[in-house]
């Protein structure tokens, strides 16, 4: 079964926030306050949006879109969901998303070592801006800045 004919993608509301901040708590070495999500979703410059099979959450995205710049701020898929299509069909959205808010570029950070993500966001023709050395403060890892121009 293709798992991507079977998901939803939508905005994130308050009900999805507390399995997006268990997601990200299990993805990531320094996780965002939960309280930071609720704030996300009140800010007018945030999208966020989640992939749902049924009620459960596969994972999520977000991007902050201002004055025709975009960043993607998150990116996360359950560990037993990934290689399924799911992180690409969340990042299909936001840079659709991008596009509807005429956003000309879109700018993310990765940490280097993160093969995975690196080559998710290659494949979708972002390509190295410049490196930020030690930027991760859990252990010194440098992080890569990936840019994409949108026609
Ligand atoms: C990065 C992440 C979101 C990718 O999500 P995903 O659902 O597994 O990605 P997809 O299945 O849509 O993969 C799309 C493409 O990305 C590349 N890719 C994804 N995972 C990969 C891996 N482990 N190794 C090599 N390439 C990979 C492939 O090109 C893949 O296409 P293919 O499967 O047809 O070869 C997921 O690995 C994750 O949640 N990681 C932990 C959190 C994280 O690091 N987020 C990014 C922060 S910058």
């Amino acid at each position: 079964m293709d798992i991507r004919e079977s998901i939803t993608i939508t905005p994130m509301t308050e009900e999805d926030v507390p399995a997006v901040h268990a997601l990200e708590s299990l993805c990531f070495t320094s996780p965002w306050d939960i309280t930071a999500y609720y704030r996300e979703l009140e800010n007018p410059s945030a999208v966020y949006r989640v992939a749902l099979y049924g009620e459960r959450l596969l994972g999520f995205g977000g991007m902050w879109a201002v004055d025709g710049e975009a960043h993607i701020v998150t990116l996360a898929v359950q560990p037993e969901f990934r290689r399924s299509g799911v992180g690409g069909k969340l990042l299909t959205v936001l840079l659709d998303e991008a596009h509807r808010l005429d956003v000309h570029s879109v700018t993310l950070e990765v940490r280097v070592g993160n093969v995975a993500a690196r080559a998710l966001y290659t494949s979708f023709g972002f390509t190295p801006l410049a490196t930020r050395r030690n930027y991760y403060p859990d252990n010194g890892e440098d992080a890569l800045v990936m840019g994409l121009l949108l026609g």
